[in-house]
């Protein structure tokens, strides 16, 4: 059965509201801040450090000063609110009120809350912006949750405007095996169904993007580095980075020779202009 908008809000309400406890120093974000998490191998994004990598750096080739932004399932509004502390108008939309507040939290603590507002609601009716509010469509793990909902695509499509970009950065669901193994860790420790995660963005939803955008751009990444999840909470140990670092060397090798095997990788950056 397939989960609900209230179950999923739920679920996200609790995991943000513990962060909500944090002091403010804690909770501010900026470049620098944003560069030490990704290279600190405590940091749970550190898993997907090459795929943040990305889209940092291509965020920061955009002329991000006066962009409208909209951070799409914002979660804990990193992204949003660094964003904003390089100049961009931003808006964090999450499902989850908790969420938003935190955001609004964060860009306070950031000293940018002039640049950013939030909206706590479904992103299956977005009413609330009009035909292309936004240059820039940012949603890091969040259009998988939201494409399950009526509407949440064409909605999505419609905030953009004409000429304007959706950038995603997303787990790549083409790759039966990893599939497989993603079914078998998320029984095995016990993943709750209210988390959302029953969509992986694959070839139907690139399709679908396809349909709606003039150019869609994919640069996928980690085949055999997605071995990686093998080694979670082994992160801090040198010899496991180091076997990281070997997998995805012979990624390059496999994936230049090979191209086509990259419709198989694990993650994905998405860059769509409409
Ligand atoms: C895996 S989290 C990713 C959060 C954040 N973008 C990040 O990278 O850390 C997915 C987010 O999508 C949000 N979400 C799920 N369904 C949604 C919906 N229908 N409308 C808006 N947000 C939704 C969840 O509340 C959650 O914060």
């Amino acid at each position: 059965m397939p989960i609900t908008a209230d179950q999923e809000r739920g679920f996200y309400d609790a995991v943000y509201s513990r962060f909500l406890e944090r002091p403010d120093h804690e909770l501010a974000v900026n470049r620098e801040v944003m560069r030490r998490t990704l290279a600190d191998p405590r940091q749970p994004v550190f898993e997907r450090r090459r795929l943040y990598t990305e889209v940092f750096s291509r965020l920061l080739a955009m002329p991000l000063s006066g962009l409208r932004v909209l951070d799409y399932g914002c979660g804990p509004a990193d992204w949003g609110v660094w964003v904003a502390t390089e100049g961009a108008d931003v808006t964090l939309l999450d499902l989850s009120p908790a969420a938003v507040e935190l955001g609004l939290r964060r860009a306070r603590a950031s000293e940018v809350s002039h640049r950013v507002r939030g909206e706590a609601r479904d992103a299956s009716d977005l009413t609330c912006f009009h035909d292309g509010e936004f240059d820039l469509v940012y949603a890091s793990a969040a259009v998988h949750h939201t494409l399950k909902y009526p509407r949440a695509f064409d909605e999505l499509v419609r905030v953009i405007r004409p000429g304007g970009t959706l950038l995603l950065a997303e787990t790549y669901g083409n790759n039966p095996l990893l599939n497989f193994a993603r079914r078998v860790r998320a029984a095995l420790e016990g993943e709750a169904e209210e988390q959302g995660e029953e969509i992986i963005l694959g070839h139907r939803e690139i399709a679908l993007l396809r349909s709606a955008f003039t150019h869609v751009e994919l640069h996928e990444m980690n085949l055999l580095a997605m071995g990686k999840r093998l080694l979670r909470g082994k992160r801090h140990r040198r010899w496991a980075r180091g076997a990281v670092s070997l997998l995805e060397g012979a990624d390059a090798l496999l994936l230049g020779m090979a191209p086509f095997l990259r419709r198989y990788c694990g993650e994905v950056v998405v860059v769509a202009v409409k």
